[in-house]
């Protein structure tokens, strides 16, 4: 698991995740495929610090997101004083009422990295949606991301948030790890009169996906693709995919 969602680090993710993600573009884009499959209650999964939940809240939506950090809901709650937010991992959960869409967002996939995770990400997510109800997700497409790590030893992101500068500097390793499992150590640094100060340091293992694996691991988990997208976001290429439930 990350270390980038607890403590200090949440509001870190929280400053730069403002300016690397156009969270009102986010927003129309899941909803409209939530709009299109006649969705009228969603589960946001890996709700982070409630960027979307704002703007399902603001349209009087029937929304509900929920995380595996504390840190970041706390970030959430504040932001959301009327929205539900539920502490829970992907890989087991029930919600109290089956919901018509479940979104995973912001390739919150990529901290699924064994088999067994997938599998039981799916199960859960097979469980509480209706029988009509509709999942979608994004993942890191691995058959462009790790030629463009071997290509680039450093990859920097910049971002603005609140009059602070912020850089990222990401240092990918890929040997070793099974299922193109990777581990990142990001940097984080603010900079300041031109100096740049280091604010943290995070390790995670994490993991990207062919699209192909994907597709299996939906076919085996009784899952029917609705359509699949191939979605260029902030700094890595990913695809989307919207499924719902196989007829028995
Ligand atoms: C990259 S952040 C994305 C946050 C938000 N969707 C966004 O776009 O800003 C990934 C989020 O997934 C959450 N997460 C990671 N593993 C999880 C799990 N097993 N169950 C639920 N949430 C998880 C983390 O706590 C974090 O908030």
């Amino acid at each position: 698991m990350a270390t980038l969602y607890e403590g200090k680090m949440a509001a870190i993710y929280d400053a730069m995740y403002q300016t690397f993600v156009n969270y009102d573009e986010e927003y129309t884009f899941y909803n409209t495929i939530i709009k299109a499959n006649n969705c009228k209650t969603t589960l946001e999964i890996g709700s982070g610090t409630g960027n979307l939940a704002k703007r399902f809240n603001e349209n009087d939506q029937d929304y509900t997101g929920l995380d595996y950090s504390e840190s970041m809901l706390a970030i959430a709650r504040e932001r959301n004083e009327n929205c539900i937010f539920i502490q829970g991992d992907m890989r087991d959960f029930n919600l109290e009422k089956q919901v018509d869409s479940i979104i995973i967002t912001g390739r919150s996939t990529s901290y699924l990295t064994t088999n067994e995770d997938l599998n039981e990400t799916f199960a859960s997510l097979y469980n509480n949606i209706t029988e009509q109800g509709i999942i979608v997700f994004d993942f890191i497409d691995a058959n462009r991301f790790i030629p463009f790590i071997n290509e680039n030893q450093k990859i920097i992101h910049q971002a603005e948030h609140d009059g602070m500068n912020y850089i990222r500097e990401s240092n990918w390793e890929t040997t070793s790890l099974d299922n193109f499992m990777l581990e990142w150590n990001a940097k984080y640094y603010t900079i300041i009169n031109g100096e740049k100060n280091l604010i943290a340091d995070d390790f995670s293992t994490v993991r990207v996906f062919t699209l192909n694996e994907m597709q299996l691991f939906l076919y085996l988990n009784n899952f029917e693709i609705i359509k699949t997208i191939d979605r260029k976001t902030y700094a890595y290429d990913t695809y989307v995919i919207a499924a719902k439930k196989k007829p028995l």
